[in-house]
């Protein structure tokens, strides 16, 4: 137990996916996982265990932002021993190739966040996706159709940025491609503890061509991510 976390020891599988909203929790663990038992409700960030296709999965909320994910992220790994970690998203669109619905797997995660930055002095930190599940979701999302890019997120403190998208000129210029707000600090605490770690997020607003997904497309492309994700997860 922690000041966060009311879930036991044991409660949590190794492997969790991790959406920001808790409503999105309770709906992936409703829609998703057989015997589906919720294991934390603290601040109503809402966490369950259940099985997927057999075998046993977790599925925790995260609030938004790098500060609130750090939280239970550190939780989960040092506190309940999780392995597999897999952010299930949505975000912004920085790269007109990149249509609404389409998922970005964030092979590496650019950040302007000091959580990350201060950490290292000189040294500017590559947050990076485990090789084996970006490759396995790569693999999975090809199989199944789903158009898919792999590349640099930006993950950013900022949602309404006062720069607008010219605040993205110089990153769009280096390849990046997405932008939401939790995967560089996701992949940081998978660095330091050496756990596995990847972010998948649905593509919802192009802030390059202004293109928007619509509440039903939403609704279809987070159910065939959903899946996505936990095919990965429960493999390991
Ligand atoms: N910015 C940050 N996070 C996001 C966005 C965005 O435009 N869209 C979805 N998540």
């Amino acid at each position: 137990m922690t000041p966060h976390n009311h879930a036991k020891p044991g409660d949590y599988a190794d492997a969790v996916l991790l959406p920001g909203d808790p409503l999105r929790a309770k709906w992936i663990a409703e829609t998703f996982l057989d015997d589906a038992q919720l294991v934390n409700s603290v601040r109503n960030c809402l966490g369950f265990t259940g099985t997927w296709k057999g075998k046993r999965v977790s599925v925790q909320a995260t609030g938004m932002g790098q500060p609130s994910l750090g939280i239970y992220v550190h939780e989960l790994i040092n506190v309940y021993g999780l392995k597999t970690l897999i952010r299930v998203g949505t975000c912004g669109g920085l790269n007109a190739k990149v249509r609404v619905r389409d998922l970005i797997l964030a092979q590496a995660a650019s950040t302007d966040s000091t959580i990350v930055r201060d950490h290292f002095g000189a040294y500017s930190f590559a947050p990076i996706a485990d090789f084996g599940l970006l490759r396995s979701a790569a693999e999975k999302a090809e199989a199944r159709g789903m158009r898919c890019h792999a590349g640099n997120m930006l993950s950013s403190d900022i949602f309404y940025h006062e720069d607008g998208l010219a605040a993205y000129g110089k990153l769009m210029a280096h390849g990046v491609i997405g932008v939401e707000m939790e995967a560089a600090a996701l992949y940081t605490l998978a660095a330091r503890f050496g756990v596995k770690a990847l972010a998948i997020c649905t593509m919802t607003d192009c802030l390059v061509t202004g293109a928007e997904i619509g509440a039903e497309e939403r609704q279809s492309s987070l159910r065939e991510m959903v899946e996505l994700a936990l095919e990965v997860a429960v493999e390991g």
